[in-house]
Formats: structure tokens, sequence, C-alpha cells
């Protein structure tokens, strides 16, 4: 099948695109690499340097003929929200607009993209459902929130499926320093680096941590026909940021340092996503134990600092 990723050099993205190509579809890629890298880019893919909010997205639809787009391109950073929110609200919804467009336009059979545990804000009932109303706290948030709006409307009045993922903290190689779920890749560079750990907060807090590979397989579940809607994508596991390092230490076999510091206003204490829905509508169950992702993680960063 003809399948379009958006993000295609970034962290999530690039991942999908290997998976996608092993599977035996033919990929296109399209990224402006305002974050992502071109060499993280699958040698099979067709690459397309091109902004997602660009009027040529058509052309390019047109001539590739996706049957599947999973649109993984976005602003990311949380912070950078608030201090740019219209760059934000750009990017994360006039892109999406443009895409939806010109996916109706040339007859895409469903529209898969990435919406965010940000959505839910710092709701306490965890485990956090698919049905409960979140009430963002950042602005990426609420483009997050806006978009299943856009992709639930566009598949009621324009007859576009689309599947829109929540996904918790995802991690693994290739990740940057700057998005959401960074702190794996942070603590990684500075354990390699031997330097402090700066915990901001007694470490008890608590994240849903889920492997970029499991939430590729997702994406990969959501092809079937039968399956739209929100989904969250996690592991329905809390790891504490004690225990992240405590993990950590094992792997590599040494003692982290580690500096405790004032909570930051704003950060939530726990965020546990619930995996039951996806279980039930995909058969989705994650299968990288913390450990080993973390194990993959740390070597990879260790190795391309
Ligand atoms: N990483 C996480 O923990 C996490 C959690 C929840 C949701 N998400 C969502 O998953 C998706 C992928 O995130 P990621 O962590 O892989 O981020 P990433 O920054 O590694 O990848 C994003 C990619 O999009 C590209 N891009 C950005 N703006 C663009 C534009 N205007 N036009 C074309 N390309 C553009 C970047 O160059 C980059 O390659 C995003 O929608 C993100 O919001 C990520």
């Amino acid at each position: 099948m003809n399948i379009c990723v958006t993000g295609g050099a970034g962290f999530i993205g690039s991942h999908l695109v290997d998976r996608l190509i092993k599977e035996g579809h033919r990929v296109q890629v399209i990224d402006n690499l305002s974050s992502g890298l071109r060499e993280f880019v699958n040698p099979k893919a067709d690459f397309v340097e091109l902004d997602i909010r660009d009027a040529k997205i058509l052309d390019v639809f047109q001539d590739f003929q996706p049957d599947y787009v999973f649109h993984e391109a976005a602003q990311t950073v949380v912070g950078e929200s608030m201090v740019n929110p219209t760059e934000d609200c750009d990017i994360n919804l006039m892109g999406l607009l443009n895409l939806l467009q010109a996916s109706v336009k040339v007859g895409v059979k469903k529209f898969l993209m990435p919406s965010s545990a940000a959505v839910y804000g710092d709701l306490e009932t965890l485990p956090l459902t698919e049905e409960l109303q979140g009430i963002p706290r950042s602005c990426y948030g609420l483009t997050k929130l806006t978009t299943e709006g856009y992709l639930r409307i566009y598949e009621e009045s324009f007859g576009l499926p689309y599947i829109c993922y929540r996904y918790a903290n995802v991690y693994g190689p290739r990740q940057g320093n700057g998005g959401e779920g960074g702190v794996i890749s942070i603590f990684c560079e500075q354990v390699a680096k031997g330097e402090t750990l700066v915990v901001y907060g007694d470490g008890t807090q608590t994240r849903d941590f889920v492997y970029v590979d499991d939430v590729v397989e997702a994406n990969l579940l959501g092809l079937r026909d039968d399956v739209t809607g929100i989904i969250n994508v996690s592991t329905g596991t809390g790891i504490s940021l004690n225990d992240l390092m405590n993990t950590l230490e094992e792997i590599t076999n040494t003692t982290i340092n580690r500096e405790y510091q004032e909570p930051r206003i704003g950060d939530i204490k726990h965020s546990l996503l619930s995996t039951k829905k996806a279980s039930q509508v995909l058969g989705y169950a994650p299968t990288w134990s913390l450990r080993d992702g973390l194990e993959k993680t740390y070597h990879y960063v260790k190795d391309n600092m």
C-alpha cells in the first residue's frame, strides 16, 4: 500500500517508517527537517522536504496517491507552545487542516495521528480513560484536543475515517531532548557523561513510559478498517523517576548522583493512561519492559553523543 508519513525524519515517525517499509509498503515521508534529521529517514522511503502548511501538499498527495496517512509532524515542545502559541497553533492546527483537505481530495482511506496525554491536563482519576473530559493546561494540550475535534468532524462530515492516539511518554532511540517524554533521553545522556541528574520534586512522581516500538505496533494495528476514534497508547504502568534512575544504575552498573530541587509549577504528580480500550479494540499489548527499553535507549544515546 502507499503510505505517507509526515514527520518521518523525527523520533516516532522514523521508527514507524522503518517498520512500514519492513512490512513491504511504499512509503513517502514529508518533513521540513525543523527538528528531524535527514539521516533518520529510511533510504527506501520517498523523501519530500516540505512544510505541512504548504499548499504544495495537495500536489504531492495527487502524485503519490496515499492510501493511508500517518501524521506525526508537529510542534512537540509544551514549553514552546506557551512562549509562541501562534506558531504552535499554526503548525499543529493549520498544518493538520491542510493535510486533511488534501486527504479528502485524494480519497485517503484513513488518517492516523497522535494526540497526547497532555489533553487530560492534571485530572486525578487514574488510570486516565478516553471518555474522561480533559482540561489541558498548555497551548500544546489544547491544540491536541482541538485536533481530536477536527478529526471527528472530518470523519462525520467528509467521510475520512481516523484514529487519534493519545500517546503517553514515548521514549527510545533517536528521541531529541526537547519534546514530550524527553526525560529518559536527557537522563541517559547525563548518565553517559557522568553528570548529576537534576530531579524536580522528590522523585516519587510517576509517568507512563512507553517504548517507541510498542507505539509503532499500535499504529500498525490501526490500519484495520473496523477501528476508528480516540485510543490511548501507553503501558498502563506508572514508573517513578526514582525507580527510573535506579533501573539506569542497574543497567550502567554505576551510582548516579541525584540532585533534588523544588517541584516545578504546573508539573503533574502522576500520569497513567489506561490500555483497556487499546487492548479491546486493537488487540494492543505493550511488550517492552522498562528495563529492556531503557537499556536499548541508553546504549543508543551513549554511542551517538
Ligand atoms: N514523544 C512523545 O513522548 C510524544 C508524546 C505524545 C505525543 N507525541 C506526538 O507524536 C508526534 C511525533 O513526536 P516526536 O516525539 O517524534 O517528535 P519529533 O520532533 O522527533 O518529530 C516531529 C517531526 O516533525 C517535523 N516537523 C515539525 N514541524 C513540521 C512542519 N511544519 N512541516 C513538516 N514537518 C515538520 C520535524 O522536523 C520532525 O521530524 C507529535 O505529534 C507529538 O506531538 C509525542
